[in-house]
């Protein structure tokens, strides 16, 4: 590590004293909080519904517990070692790794682009839920979401209200309300999913659901079947954008970095299927096409509301919760930049937050348009918001993620990510070992198929 990086490390820190969690708990909450969002309940149940169902959630466990929860150890060692926004943080292992760090600036700008817009839409059938959304026939329900996001304007009101949201929690920083906001309501979203379940199984109609969701049709696993479960993984556990590195930069060096990453991985997880449990027997019980793709959980769920008693206010407390753990997600994708502009480029938190949200603001204006009026625009074949979801998520995080199995296995020495890891031998054993020979030897060959094939280098 070189001593004038060292050196601007610290003046920054000098300058700027750098928020902190202020418990154990807090971050695991703060992480779980940006891991379980709307990658659990909407893009995760539309991904297996076009890839064929059991096959896909069989290949999506299979990658999270390879490459997951190993690649999110990763991202926290990075960045508790860094103690640094994401660029320092790579920068203090090897200068050469520095782009790692600016691949996910540019690529939190695209992502929280495409979040805002969908997090404009929890909110708005929030509202609409109190407003008759229950009342709209089962029928209609699709035709109803189509025109709504299609509309050249109003999802532009809701796309900005959560914005705003986002960028008022960040511009405040790190510790106080986040930990306390969230300590209510993840278990409030729980309680929710759990209820929904029991509703959502005891349709008629519901086993035919049950039986695409879980029996798997290995017939139906191609490489892009692989290439989409990678994505998905990285996307669900927010990681391959630095983003947990921002995170971790803010832990004390005393917290066991590989039980928080296995207790993140498994609430994530445990949320996401859940939330297949409720969307694959309702679509089936109500004749629902399950490969519909990013509009399932808005046309899905309104119909199984409008058949239970107090619909209206279960389809209330469902969307509200679905819009915060939203939010819990979209400030850590903009908290990543905002480290960045704070530290390197000298901005005030305020400043920062409002910058790249804006930026990010008038990106998602192109997506929402390309739900509607825009939807004839092609950029590389694909629709507006098709593309930056494949470029973010099957191009940008997988190589990033590929990036730090390499710094971690060929690039930063094994003693010193063995004693970052273990806080400096405090939380020792095998599974270390294990851990880090799997991100050696195995994951850096998995990503480097998954990114070649997905930029159509390699066929299958
Ligand atoms: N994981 C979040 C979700 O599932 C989204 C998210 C937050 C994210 N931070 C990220 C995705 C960083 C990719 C990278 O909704």
């Amino acid at each position: 590590m070189s001593t004038s990086l060292n050196k601007k490390v610290e003046s920054n820190l000098d300058t700027q004293p750098r928020d902190q969690f202020k418990s154990k708990l807090g971050f695991i909450l703060a992480s779980a909080g940006s891991a379980v969002g709307l990658g659990n309940i909407w893009r995760f149940p539309y991904l297996t519904g076009a890839n064929g169902g059991g096959a896909f959630v069989m290949l999506y466990l299979l990658v999270l517990v390879v490459v997951g929860v190993s690649l999110l150890l990763v991202e926290f060692s990075i960045g508790r070692n860094g103690k640094a926004n994401a660029i320092d943080s790579y920068a203090k292992i090897s200068k050469n790794f520095k782009w790692v760090g600016y691949l996910g600036v540019f690529t939190a700008f695209i992502i929280l682009s495409y979040y805002s817009v969908v997090g404009g839409w929890t909110i708005y059938y929030t509202l609409k839920s109190v407003t008759g959304l229950t009342a709209v026939p089962a029928d209609q329900i699709g035709a109803f979401f189509g025109g709504f996001i299609g509309n050249p304007f109003l999802p532009l009101v809701f796309h900005a209200i959560f914005m705003f949201a986002t960028i008022y929690i960040v511009a405040k920083g790190i510790s106080g309300g986040i930990e306390k906001y969230n300590k209510i309501l993840m278990p409030a979203l729980f309680i929710m999913l759990f209820i929904l379940v029991a509703r959502a199984l005891t349709l008629p109609g519901a086993a035919k659901g049950l039986n695409f969701y879980l029996n798997p049709d290995f017939s139906k696993i191609t490489m892009g079947t692989l290439v989409a479960a990678c994505g998905q993984v990285f996307f669900s556990l927010s990681i391959g954008l630095s983003g947990m590195v921002t995170y971790a930069s803010y832990l004390s060096s005393e917290e066991n970095l590989a039980q928080s990453a296995v207790t993140v991985a498994f609430t994530d997880t445990l949320v996401a299927f859940l939330a297949g449990l409720i969307i694959f027997p309702a679509a089936f019980a109500f004749g629902l096409e399950p490969g519909q793709g990013p509009g399932l959980v808005f046309i899905t769920l309104p119909t199984v509301f409008a058949q239970m008693p107090m619909g209206a206010l279960f389809s209330f407390l469902f969307f509200a919760l679905l819009a915060i753990a939203a939010l819990t997600s979209s400030i850590s994708i903009l908290e990543m930049p905002v480290s960045y502009f704070i530290e390197k480029l000298k901005f005030t938190r305020q400043k920062a937050a409002w910058a790249i949200g804006g930026i990010s603001y008038v990106l998602g204006i192109a997506v929402s348009l390309s739900f509607g009026m825009w939807g004839d625009v092609k950029i590389f074949g694909k629709g507006i918001f098709d593309l930056f979801d494949y470029f973010s998520s099957n191009i940008s995080l997988p190589l990033s993620g590929l990036a730090c199995a390499i710094i971690v296995g060929f690039v930063w020495k094994k003693q010193d990510v063995l004693k970052e890891v273990s806080s400096n031998g405090k939380y020792s054993g095998g599974y270390l070992n294990a851990w880090y020979n799997l991100t050696k030897y195995v994951i850096p060959v998995i990503l480097a198929v998954v990114f070649l094939s997905s930029i159509g280098i390699l066929k299958f």
